[in-house]
């Protein structure tokens, strides 16, 4: 089902931009195969704009920018964005990556404070040079031009005036204003942002140029800070999906869209965006990235729509108005349940799939069927939620240069925490490697380890269930990171066994590990022999 985008005055434009800001999260890489499928899935969520990259940074970003552009960026699609500094062999890459879509926007940006200026070592004068050419060459390629003066938040009024004004008569058709550190307050920022709209030339109401806003939510305020500027007159707003984004993150698209859903009377604006796609969505960008959402996190969290005091419940069981000023269906989170045992045929699964917007067939279908009548035994029902946490860890997987093929733990009060795993490489060899930890998911992590032999520091695991129930599926992702490189790389797994859902999330995050530090030949050493039984010989 494809969303119809309609416009008038009182849209808010949604820009969506966890694709670019949000990939800049540390450890929230993501491949190319990974961005096509968020892009598709935003599309299907109604934003207007996806950002989906800086083309410049790398010939895999401008891939997979053209990728998406081509694939996603339909004429009923969404507008494809990429981004570009203001210098010419940015903007040049920067069109290249978005040429093909059906509506292609250049969104080029140059620091405009003081300590920006001071960091390019230019003056004001340099900048507003900059700042002509850049949108000037732009304009040449494209008609849709996006400026954005970096750390507008702290630029004084004066300048930024000036910037925007030249920015428009260059050819800029949206002027986005960016709090890039996340310094500003809400009452502030609309006074500022009102002020800009009524006195930059050629830009006030009236003449077609939209003003857009980009927070930072360093203080905690990113939300708040960008629902004001929509009071003061933006009609387009840059968010992402969780609020990822750099530092802190950016501004989450899902809080700011369902409090302008509803507190409509507070706002009196509207959107394109279909918010019951939000929970699938949520959850995409988590898995993918490798970032669990915190289960208090408005919207989407775990818990936003858990009532656990007595008088909580009681009232919602009563009148769910009591608690709940929207409805969990509202922002996608359905209680729909598809019971399928052994008995159930493959063609129920893929209707279901389908209408979760997963079109799955042949070897694929078979694959996904196989997992699914594993739970099915294993647990009474199975939830949509369990149907994309089972399609996440079956095929959104980084490439593949280490594969779990066994494993088998013994743990208790009774002994050494010890297991026994068989992992397989990307050259058909398998190893069985046993270890001993201080549980049964640190024991399997060092038996890992001792065959992978890829040093790393395990930064951040966490484990949760996707559905309630002692028989749920378990969902793991984890953070690692390599020595002294500043990086990190996310996994996820997702097995009604946990440690195989843990053993699945390391092994991930390590094959992302080894593509982007270009180990892809790594296989365990000769004489590793002595550590891992190879399965061959084993036997
Ligand atoms: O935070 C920022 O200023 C940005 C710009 C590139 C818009 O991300
Ligand atoms: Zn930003």
């Amino acid at each position: 089902m494809s969303v119809t985008r309609t416009y008038d005055e009182n849209t808010v434009i949604i820009f969506d931009t966890t694709l670019r800001d949000g990939e800049q999260s540390p450890g929230a890489t993501l491949s190319s195969a990974e961005k096509l499928e968020i892009a598709r899935q935003l599309s299907r969520l109604g934003v207007d704009v996806i950002e989906a990259g800086f083309p410049a940074a790398s010939p895999d970003d401008l891939k997979a920018v053209q990728r998406i552009a081509r694939e996603v960026g339909t004429p009923d699609g969404p507008t494809v964005a990429g981004l570009a500094r203001a210098v010419e062999s940015d903007i040049r890459t920067a069109w290249e990556g978005v040429k093909d879509a059906a509506k292609p926007r250049i969104h080029t940006f140059l620091g405009t404070s003081p300590s920006h200026l001071r960091m390019l070592r230019i003056d004001e004068e340099e900048g507003l040079k900059r700042i002509r050419k850049a949108v000037t060459l732009a304009k040449s390629f494209c008609d849709d031009i996006e400026f954005s003066p970096m750390d507008a938040g702290r630029t004084d009024m004066g300048y930024l005036i000036k910037a925007c004004s030249l920015a428009v008569e260059c050819g800029a058709t949206t002027l986005n204003i960016p709090d890039t550190v996340g310094y500003v307050t809400p009452k502030e920022w609309a006074e500022k942002i009102e002020y800009l709209i009524n006195e930059t030339p050629g830009a006030g109401p009236g003449s077609g140029v939209i003003w857009s806003v980009h927070c930072h939510n360093d203080l905690g305020m990113a939300t708040a800070n960008t629902l004001a500027a929509v009071q003061a007159g933006a009609r387009q707003v840059e968010v992402t999906i969780n609020g990822v984004g750099e530092r802190a993150g950016n501004t989450s698209m899902e809080e700011v869209v369902m409090a302008l859903h509803t507190r409509k009377s507070a706002y009196d604006v509207r959107t394109n965006i279909d918010a019951t796609q939000f929970m699938k969505t949520s959850r995409m960008v988590s898995n993918y990235m490798g970032m669990p959402v915190q289960p208090n996190k408005a919207i989407v969290g775990a818990n936003a729509f858990a009532h656990e005091s007595g008088i909580h419940q009681d009232g919602v069981l009563k009148d769910a108005e009591t608690f709940e000023i929207m409805t969990p269906e509202s922002v996608g989170l359905t209680q729909s349940r598809l019971v399928l045992g052994k008995h159930s045929g493959r063609h129920a699964l893929k209707v279901r799939l389908a209408e979760l917007g997963f079109n799955v067939d042949g070897d694929a279908l078979n694959q996904v069927f196989g997992r699914f009548k594993d739970l099915a035994d294993a647990k009474k029902h199975v939830t949509d939620a369990d149907l994309e946490a089972l399609i996440a860890d079956e095929f959104h997987k980084p490439q593949e240069f280490y594969r779990l093929e066994d494993i088998q733990v013994a743990c208790g009060t009774m002994g050494m925490p010890t297991a026994t795993i068989r992992i397989a490489n990307n050259k058909g060899e398998s190893f069985v490697q046993a270890a001993v930890g201080t549980g049964p998911v640190d024991a399997s992590y060092r038996a890992i380890d001792a065959v992978v032999d890829v040093p790393n520091t395990l930064i951040e695991y966490s484990v949760h269930s996707v559905t309630e129930g002692i028989d749920a599926l378990g969902e793991v992702t984890v953070r690692i990171s390599p020595p002294e490189s500043g990086r990190t790389f996310g996994g996820y797994g997702a097995d009604s066994d946990i440690v195989v859902a843990s053993v699945k999330a390391y092994i991930a995050a390590l094959n992302r590990m080894i593509a982007a530090m270009g180990h892809g030949d790594i296989v365990p050493e000769g004489d590793a022999a002595t550590v891992n039984i190879r399965a061959d010989e084993s036997s």
